[in-house]
């Protein structure tokens, strides 16, 4: 269950770990609007550890050729056991997460699922990924964002950090809460509209001014089963 406190003993929902090796990645992402209030109220915690750091190899070498031939490198194992034995030492973690193109496709139901966690490490690969061998005896759960190949790991993880930060209990308010976002209820939102009612003679429809809020439910609950049977037939069966 998420739900833990940092060494202040502020109370804090959720901590993420995200090794990289390009720290600079992932700083932006998480640092406006509601990433950055749910870091600023204590509700999320997110550190990037730069895996150069902590290599035992010369020149901060991460990476190597693969065995067998072939073209690309492959991310070492050392570095990457040494980094997440580190964190290990301080805190249990609920979930090991390697980003990866041929791991399950990502998707809203994860996000939930991953929102109730309390510690989390995120792995971010490069070049032709990391060794089999930590996939194997470290990490516990593979998360693809899509089916086409980023350069690498670190935007796959902005987007799930983000999908998962905003469920986190205090995040949203009730402007923008999630409760009401498409997928949550297996279907996708309605069309919305704001000021002006009349922009360029293309008017929004009569429903929404009309002041009738069990009118307007209905409409909006129609419109979503529509634009979902139109766009996303199947996702209303999975
Ligand atoms: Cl998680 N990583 C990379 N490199 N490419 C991807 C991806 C992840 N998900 C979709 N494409």
């Amino acid at each position: 269950m998420a739900g833990g406190v940092n060494e202040n003993n502020d109370f804090i929902f959720m901590r993420i770990d995200i090794i990289t090796v390009l720290p600079e990645l992932l700083e932006s992402p998480f640092s406006h609007s509601i990433m950055k209030r749910a870091r600023e109220k204590g509700i999320l915690e997110v550190y990037t550890h730069n895996l150069r750091d902590h290599t035992p190899y010369k020149q901060g070498q991460v990476d190597d050729y693969q065995f067998g031939g072939g073209a690309g490198m492959v991310m070492m194992p050392e570095p990457l056991a040494i980094v997440i034995e580190l964190l290990q030492q301080e805190r249990k973690y609920d979930e090991i997460i390697y980003m990866t193109p041929d791991g399950p496709l990502f998707d809203q139901k994860a996000a939930n699922s991953l929102s109730l966690k309390e510690n989390i490490i995120i792995i971010c690969g490069h070049y032709k990924g990391i060794d089999e061998r930590i996939r194997t005896h470290f990490v516990t759960q593979e998360i693809s964002i899509g089916d086409y190949v980023l350069s690498g790991g670190e935007l796959a993880a902005a987007v799930v950090v983000d999908a998962v930060g905003r469920l986190l209990p205090g995040v949203l308010n009730d402007e923008t809460s999630a409760l009401f976002d498409s997928f949550q209820d297996g279907m996708l939102a309605p069309p919305v509209y704001t000021r002006p009612a009349d922009f360029r003679g293309w008017m929004v429809p009569d429903v929404l001014l009309c002041g009738d809020p069990k009118k307007i439910d209905e409409w909006r609950y129609e419109q979503s089963v529509l634009r979902t049977a139109e766009r996303r037939p199947g996702l209303m069966d999975e």
